[in-house]
This record gives structure tokens, C-alpha cells and sequence, in this order.
């Protein structure tokens, strides 16, 4: 018996669909690659939301509300931020978000998307010793989270390849911290409730934890020379390279291809290693495992695109979950339109009773 639930259709959704044969991700009719062309985050949000939420295809009035939001959120900082002392970044996010409380789903999907970005940028800041960044209102939400980080106004190539990162993971189907803020929403717990539950689940390294160590792997590799046998010791030791493999994809994750693209006017210096290691790794996984495709997935280039906009790596993750936000809340307003209460069955395999 699989325990990983492949293949088990647990919602209907109009949201996205991943087509892992032909490695093609399709949001709300739009294909990924056009969705990152021409969408920025609050453009794809109104369309996620569209038919679910008062601001829904209404990109521009949106922009405004979430805005606004990210300037009322800021009042919470600083009561929150002295309590994520000793914790990891994406653990004070996780501290930062459950301090909001559940009411009205539409006022909170609104207000959690806004805070995720004004949370990241003032932790980041506090454990420098510095006070948060005011936002502004009148601001896009990548170049604001920038500014409201650094202190300085955005570049608006780095924007705009946030934007494009923003975008390329703000839906994936019922990937595990989709189907957990689905599972949460469907018992009404609340829109915050269902969207920390997306966080927990996002955090593993299995999941959206990947592209942190997909950095480390490229330190540790060092010169491409050195990729090959450093690939082998991994495999031979057991231990999976990150930014590869994919539950449902068996051909190349088509994010990895939109943030390859996107990476590319940014000159990371690192680029040029990173696509000799992923030909060494796709070679060595290909012998390794002739049995199962493993290709590259949006963890890769993940890394490298967040790197040259200058983000730590420990950030990867958090601003994982500031695009992904946008997907889970408007798959908690989909659950709480249109699902049951989610209970699954297990079966019993323990002693019977004497
Ligand atoms: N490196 C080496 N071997 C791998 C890799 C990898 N990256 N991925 C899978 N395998 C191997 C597994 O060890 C397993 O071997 P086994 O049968 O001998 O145990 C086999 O391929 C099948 O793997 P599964 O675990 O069945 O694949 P699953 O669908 O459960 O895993 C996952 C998918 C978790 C993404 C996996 O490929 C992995 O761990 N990748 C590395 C971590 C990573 O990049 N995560 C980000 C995913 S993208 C995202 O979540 C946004």
C-alpha cells in the first residue's frame, strides 16, 4: 500500500492544473509561462481569487487593499517581533502569521497575503538591530518587500524577477501545504488558521525547503571540475540532491525552465556552475535510477534566481510562502465554497482486540 496518497483525486479545483507527463502547469487557464510574462503577484492573486473573493479579476483594486493592508499589519511589530528571538526565519513567519486572529475569510485572505512580506522584511531587520521599514501603500508588493528590507528603493530588475518567482509558485495543484490549508479549511477552522497549516507543511525539505540547500550544494561543489564525483559520494551515501525529483513531474518541472529565464538578465555569478551541475546531476540520477525519471524541479533555480536578487538563503523558504500565499487562500475560499469536511479512512493493521 503507497502511504503518499499518489494519484488519489481529494478535491476539485479550478484554480491549477500540473500535467506531470507532459511537464506543463496550467493557472486558471493560463500557462505558467505566460502567467510569468505578463502577471505580477497581484495580478495572478486577483485571477486565483477570481469568483471567490469580492476583489477577485479586479487586479488594481486589489492592489490597493492589499497595500493598505501591509500598512495596517505593521502596527503588530512591535509586540511581535521580541518573541521570535532564537527562532529560524521561517519559524518566526510561522510565530508572526498565528498572531493574526480568524474572522471574516475575505478581509483575512486579504490581510494574510499582505503580511507575510512586511513580517519577512522586519524580522530580517530586527536581527541586524535595525527597526522595521515603514511599508507604502502606493508600492508594488515585491519591490515594497525589497525597500522595506533594505532600506533602499527596489531596482526594478530585481522586482521585477521577484515578481516573476512570485508568480511562477503562487499555485501547484495539491501539492502537501495545499492539501494541509485545504484539510484545515475544511473544517471552517478560518482563513489564517488554514494558511499557517500551509506554512508547516511548505517548510520541510522535502517540500519548500529544497532551494536553501540547493545553494549549499553548488558552496560545497565549488568549480564544476569537482560536480561529478561530489554527485556520486551523495548517491552512493544514499542522500537526495536537492532540486530534483518531483512526485508528479516526469519530465522537467516547467518552473525550473520560466526561473532559468528570469535569472538570466540578473548575471548570477553562479549561473554558469549551476547549469554544469544540473547536467552532471541529471546524468548521475539517470544511471543511478534508469528506473525513475528524476529531473530538475523549481527548486534549482529557485536558489539561483533569490540569490542574485540578493536574498539570504535562509530567506528561500518564507519568500516560498510569500507566493504561495496567494494559492493557498484562494484554495481555502474554493474549500469553504464548494467542499465537505475532509476524512479520510486508514486501516487498521495494529492486534485485534483479545
Ligand atoms: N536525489 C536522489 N534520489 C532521489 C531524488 C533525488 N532528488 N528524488 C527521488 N529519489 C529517489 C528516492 O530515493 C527513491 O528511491 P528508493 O525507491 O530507492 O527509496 C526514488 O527516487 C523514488 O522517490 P520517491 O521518494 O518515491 O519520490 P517522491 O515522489 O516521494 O519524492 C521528492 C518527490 C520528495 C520531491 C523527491 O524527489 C526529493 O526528495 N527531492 C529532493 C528534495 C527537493 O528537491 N524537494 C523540492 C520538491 S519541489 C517542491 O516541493 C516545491
Amino acid at each position: 500500500m503507497t502511504t503518499g496518497l499518489d494519484g488519489i483525486i481529494a478535491a476539485e479545483t479550478v484554480l491549477s492544473h500540473v500535467d506531470g507527463a507532459a511537464g506543463e502547469l496550467v493557472l486558471r487557464g493560463l500557462p505558467v509561462e505566460r502567467a510569468a510574462q505578463t502577471l505580477d503577484f497581484e495580478g495572478i492573486t486577483a485571477l486565483l481569487w477570481q469568483g471567490f473573493h469580492p476583489l477577485g479579476g479586479r487586479p488594481d483594486a486589489l492592489r490597493d487593499a492589499i497595500g493598505r493592508a501591509r500598512v495596517a499589519v505593521a502596527a503588530h511589530l512591535p509586540a511581535l517581533l521580541p518573541a521570535t528571538a532564537g527562532l529560524s526565519d521561517v519559524e518566526a513567519l510561522r510565530l508572526m502569521l498565528s498572531s493574526l486572529p480568524d474572522g471574516d475569510a475575505a478581509a483575512d485572505a486579504v490581510r494574510v497575503v499582505a503580511a507575510v512580506p512586511v513580517f519577512i522584511a522586519a524580522r530580517v531587520r530586527h536581527v541586524q538591530g535595525l527597526a522595521p521599514i515603514a511599508p507604502d501603500a502606493g508600492a508594488g508588493h515585491a519591490a515594497d518587500f525589497l525597500r522595506m528590507m533594505t532600506g533602499h528603493a527596489a531596482d526594478p530588475a530585481l522586482a521585477r524577477a521577484l515578481d516573476t518567482y512570485l508568480v511562477t509558485v503562487s499555485d501547484h495543484g495539491l501539492n502537501a501545504s495545499t492539501f494541509a490549508a485545504r484539510i484545515v479549511a475544511s473544517t471552517r477552522a478560518g482563513m489564517v488558521s488554514s494558511v499557517v497549516a500551509g506554512l508547516c507543511a511548505l517548510k520541510g525539505p522535502l517540500h519548500g525547503g529544497a532551494p536553501g540547500p540547493v545553494l549549499d550544494m553548488l558552496d560545497a561543489i565549488g568549480s564544476a571540475d569537482a560536480a561529478p564525483a561530489w554527485i556520486a559520494g551523495e548517491l552512493t551515501a544514499g542522500r537526495r540532491l536537492m532540486g530534483f525529483g518531483h512526485r508528479i513531474y516526469r519530465v522537467r518541472d516547467p518552473r525550473a525552465e520560466v526561473l532559468k529565464v528570469a535569472v538570466r538578465p540578473l548575471r548570477s555569478p553562479r549561473i554558469d556552475l549551476a547549469e554544469q551541475v544540473e547536467h552532471a546531476a541529471l546524468s548521475a540520477l539517470a544511471a543511478h535510477r534508469p528506473d525513475r525519471p528524476l529531473e530538475t524541479n523549481v527548486e534549482f533555480y529557485t536558489a539561483l534566481l533569490l540569490d542574485a536578487v540578493g536574498l539570504h538563503r535562509d530567506l528561500f523558504t518564507p519568500i516560498f510562502a510569500m507566493g504561495r500565499v496567494a494559492g493557498w487562500s484562494a484554495h481555502v475560499m474554493e474549500q469553504e465554497a464548494t467542499g465537505r469536511l475532509m476524512r479520510p479512512a486508514s486501516r487498521y493493521v495494529g492486534p485485534v482486540a483479545a
